[in-house]
């Protein structure tokens, strides 16, 4: 096998690459000055199984289309076989047709990729694994909810509880297995957005936080209502300290500011998103999975 490191995710394919012990293809990439993506390999790939490593985080759009063209080369160019690795998969939030008339973003992803030849697919911590139902493909989702967990076990945590900010089905599996993994109880609140503004209510719940630390785990910060709601209420029901750890820490426009109100004592996310808040690698969870596979 050999890897392929897209323009998002350069330094996790290098990671990936030195924790598996295979080798990166040489690619050239640069934009053309109308801001156009152009893609060389700079060895010959034909016959090469290869895995593919862009995550799709803003500019989503931009990253899509490179890892498209990555693909498509790829694929004409006669890999043996095409794995991709999409530790953040754009797009998997609009997972149905939640108004009538809307795109299902998802599908149409899966569609493109399938085309251009992906033979499997892997991703962290997608926001609803019906996702990878769409997919014909062998499609894995891995979850970094316990190493985010182990970052927080390591600062001296006071009888720690992982609380997820939403009741849905994988956001609170994603808070147990955090849980499970540093040996803490968790607990899970209710929230609901209201589709047409975006506006997030959380429900009140009472929660056995007091002179306790809590960690928050959820799949992704976008605008950081969702984190910065359960804060809120985690703080204002006598918790000693509050972390949030979300897979993907997109942190859109005033987040940090909104969290930082709240009184949270750390942010962290992985490197599914390369932003100052990349505190833990996904790394190592897709050498592992691809060391049992
Ligand atoms: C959605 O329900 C997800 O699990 C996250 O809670 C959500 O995407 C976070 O979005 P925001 O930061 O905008 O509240």
């Amino acid at each position: 096998m050999k890897i392929v490191g897209g323009p998002s995710s350069e330094d996790l394919a290098k990671k990936i690459s030195n924790l598996l012990n295979v080798p990166l293809v040489s690619i050239r990439t640069k934009r053309f000055p109308d801001g156009e993506f152009y893609f060389k390999f700079e060895e010959k790939i034909s016959g090469e199984d290869l895995l593919v490593v862009q995550s799709l985080y803003p500019p989503q759009d931009a990253h899509t289309l490179e890892l498209f063209l990555i693909l498509h080369t790829a694929r004409d160019l006669g890999a043996t076989s095409i794995d991709v690795f999409i530790p953040y998969l754009a797009y998997s939030r609009q997972d149905r047709r939640y108004l009538e008339g809307e795109c299902l973003s998802s599908g149409m992803i899966a569609e493109i990729l399938e085309k251009l030849g992906a033979n499997t697919l892997y991703t962290v911590d997608v926001h609803n694994r019906k996702v990878l139902e769409m997919y014909q493909i062998s499609a894995y989702n891995l979850t970094a909810s316990g190493e985010l967990a182990k970052y927080f076990a390591a600062k001296n945590l006071v009888d720690p509880i992982v609380i997820s900010p939403d009741d849905e089905k994988d956001a609170v599996e994603r808070a147990k297995n955090a849980a499970e993994t540093i040996g803490a109880d968790y607990d899970f609140l209710k929230k609901q957005r209201d589709r047409y503004t975006g506006e997030i209510v959380t429900y009140e719940k009472h929660i056995d936080v007091k002179g306790r630390d809590a960690i928050i785990i959820d799949d992704i910060i976008s605008t950081g209502k969702t984190a910065a709601n359960a804060a809120k209420m985690l703080k204002k029901q006598g918790a000693r300290r509050v972390f949030v750890g979300a897979s993907h820490a997109l942190l859109i426009g005033e987040a940090i500011r909104l969290l930082n109100e709240t009184g949270v004592e750390e942010i962290a996310g992985t490197d599914s998103i390369m932003n100052k808040y990349a505190k833990v690698s996904v790394a190592p969870i897709l050498a592992e999975k691809l060391r049992k596979t």
